[in-house]
């Protein structure tokens, strides 16, 4: 079993969402939260992007222990020289160092040729190592990207020091297949066995995101770039809690593990859904309303039968109460016995029938009744709710 490191980057590329802006408080209740869910890396910040972000990265690296602390930088020692400062209290502090690898981004946003975005590279991973020894390196839009430039890139990072090479697809442009093919490639021609780590770090553009991380790591990544619930710029990034789950759920299939605390991963969702103000959609995987409810008729009674019918994980393994039945229109009549049951009344099949027949009139018009709900249809004399 391979042992994969999941970077988180809530705060950073996270906090990138549209319309999200973190108080200083609130980034540090999260990289607490991050901290007792376990995940290896907690990407704080951007420190040289302002006084606000250089004090909660400063902060979070003072105060959160356990994981790895990150800090992003562009290829300029101003980048470079705030991250350090803001990790200096950090017990194991990392430089993530950032360029771009497509032809569209040299040209027009850094505006450099390639052998000048080359040497960039070179001398500011080997900045960055003058500060610490644990240096990540970037190039935004490898998946849009001339391979042979890529390549290039990637070999003078590693030679300038980086012990992680992180192959984002910025745009959420690949497809499963083609960043499995991108991350083999650089791992049969790039790292070649030298020992740094492949790292994956998806976007959700063509809801794409987390396939194509999964996909990464089948071909040779030790490293998932995510967030919490998934969000991040535009679409957003890969979600921790998919890559985790799919990791644990399929582990047959992957032989790879984290080491994450799935039973804190309910709360640290809720945690950052308050927080950014984010609302998590009821049918999102894992974490929404709806991941563990049933309604159907025959949904409902295969799980009052069995529960792995139709359930592929417990509820309470990422922190929730167990599966719930909904009570509404699609319901059989094995769940509102059982519901009945539950709360504590046994009827003659005859008045089952009866009261069933009372409760699918009203879930037709009203939509899913509540225990409450039920209670005044049972206890009304001539049920007519
Ligand atoms: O999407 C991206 O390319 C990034 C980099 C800064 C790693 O977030
Ligand atoms: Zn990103």
């Amino acid at each position: 079993m391979r042992h994969i490191r999941i970077f988180d980057t809530t705060l950073r590329d996270g906090e990138q969402s549209p319309g999200v802006a973190l108080s200083l408080d609130q980034k540090l209740e999260i990289a607490h939260a991050l901290a007792r869910l376990n995940v290896d890396i907690i990407e704080a910040g951007f420190p040289v992007s302002g006084a606000l972000e250089f004090e909660a990265v400063r902060r979070i690296a003072s105060e959160v222990k356990g994981p790895v602390i990150a800090a992003l930088a562009r290829t300029a020692t101003l980048d470079i020289d705030r991250a350090a400062k803001a990790l200096e209290k950090a017990e194991k502090p990392r430089i993530h160092v950032f360029t771009s690898a497509s032809k569209i981004h040299l040209e027009h946003m850094l505006r450099k040729t390639e052998e000048e975005v080359l040497e960039m590279a070179d001398e500011m991973v080997r900045y960055a190592r003058r500060y610490v020894d644990d240096v990540e390196f970037s190039a935004q839009d490898v998946m849009r990207a001339d391979w042979e430039f890529v390549k290039r890139l990637y070999e003078v990072a590693i030679e300038a020091g980086a012990t992680t090479i992180n192959i984002p697809d910025t745009t959420g442009y690949g497809t499963p297949s083609e960043y499995g093919a991108l991350i083999r490639r650089i791992r049969d021609e790039v790292v070649r066995g030298r020992d740094v780590v492949i790292s994956t770090h998806t976007h959700d553009d063509l809801g794409l995101a987390t396939a194509n991380a999964l996909a990464g790591i089948e071909n040779g990544a030790g490293q998932v770039e995510c967030t919490i619930n998934g969000i991040g710029e535009r679409a957003g990034n890969t979600a921790l809690e998919e890559v985790v789950m799919a990791l644990y759920v399929r582990r047959d299939y992957y032989q790879a593990y984290t080491q994450i605390n799935t039973r804190e991963i309910y709360r640290v969702s809720r945690l950052v859904e308050r927080h950014t103000g984010m609302p998590v959609p009821p049918n999102k995987a894992i974490v929404g309303d709806n991941a563990f409810a049933h309604e159907s008729g025959i949904h409902q009674d295969g799980v009052i039968k069995h529960r792995a019918t139709y359930e592929i994980m417990d509820a309470e393994l990422i922190g929730r109460r167990p599966a719930v039945l909904v009570l509404g229109k699609h319901s059989g009549r094995a769940a509102f016995k059982k519901a009945l049951e539950d709360l504590g009344y046994a009827f003659p099949e005859e008045k089952l029938s009866q009261l069933f027949r009372r409760f699918k009139e009203i879930a037709e018009r009203k939509g899913p009744l509540s225990s409450d709900e039920l209670m005044a249809l049972v206890e009304s004399e001539e049920p007519t709710a």
